[in-house]
């Protein structure tokens, strides 16, 4: 049974997809799934495109039609946290949909009928893709071997652990970021997709865990940081977490 890697974007994927062995790729739901080896194992490399719902669907199909075994969600998110700066990279321990309300009837954040607002990542697989990720920033290789990571003033990037918030919203100004800071303190980072996939895996009892590179503040300039990111650096990161997390040996 194959692991998945779920992330965002195309140039999100295209480090991963450039060293895929035996690739074989297969178009359902309108989007590409391409299944091959990375480091020796079987892997279905996928996008889920932006957003919640485009997010659940690959997630559902990846586990539907490709049996897959457990899914890594690699991509960027903007830093809500104090000290999540630009170029740290966050391990999720759980998930939050920022933008869930169905207060008065349920609480606030609450997913209907689940009776909880917090999905948890999995402990084994987040563990070992902390381990990856500090392996990677720990490499001088790595900051010197992508220019642009000391032109935005990365020198020495951080791994953090913690909540990573999901909406259907690319949270742009610091009037949002600092409301969402006030509603959810213990938020390290704020993307569109990682609660959503959580939901699925949690209904189909499969293993999850996301990594997200910071590639904006979630402030008034994060479009403009999250574009150049995402052109320069996203890709090498996805990249060499991947790999560290499949070059361990799994349980
Ligand atoms: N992904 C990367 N940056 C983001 C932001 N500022 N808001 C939502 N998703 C993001």
């Amino acid at each position: 049974m194959p692991t998945a890697i779920l992330s965002a974007l195309a140039e999100e994927q295209a480090g991963l997809i450039e060293r895929l062995h035996d690739p074989v790729c297969h178009r359902h739901a309108g989007r590409e799934f391409w299944c091959g080896q990375l480091h020796g194992q079987s892997v279905v490399l996928a996008l889920s495109r932006v957003g919640k719902v485009a997010a659940a669907t690959t997630a559902t199909a990846l586990i539907e039609r490709f049996a897959v075994r457990r899914i890594v969600f690699t991509g960027v998110a903007g830093g809500l946290g104090q000290g999540v700066q630009v170029g740290d990279i966050v391990v999720a321990s759980s998930f939050v949909q920022h933008d869930m309300d169905a207060s008065p009837l349920f609480k606030r954040y609450e997913v209907p009928l689940y009776g909880k607002s917090h999905f948890g990542a999995d402990v084994l697989l987040s563990q070992a893709l902390l381990a990856a990720a500090r392996q990677v920033v720990a490499e001088p290789r790595f900051v010197h071997g992508v220019p642009m990571l000391r032109s935005l003033g990365v020198h020495a990037p951080q791994v953090h652990s913690g909540l990573v918030i999901s909406g259907d919203r690319f949270v742009a100004t610091s009037e949002e970021s600092r409301a969402l800071r006030e509603r959810l303190p213990d938020a390290l980072a704020v993307e569109m997709e990682g609660a959503a996939v959580a939901q699925v895996c949690h209904d189909f009892a499969v293993p999850f865990a996301a990594v997200r590179t910071i590639s904006d503040r979630a402030d008034d300039s994060a479009h403009v940081d999250f574009g150049a990111f995402v052109k320069e650096v996203a890709s090498a990161y996805s990249r060499d977490i991947i790999e560290g997390y499949l070059s361990q040996p799994r349980l």
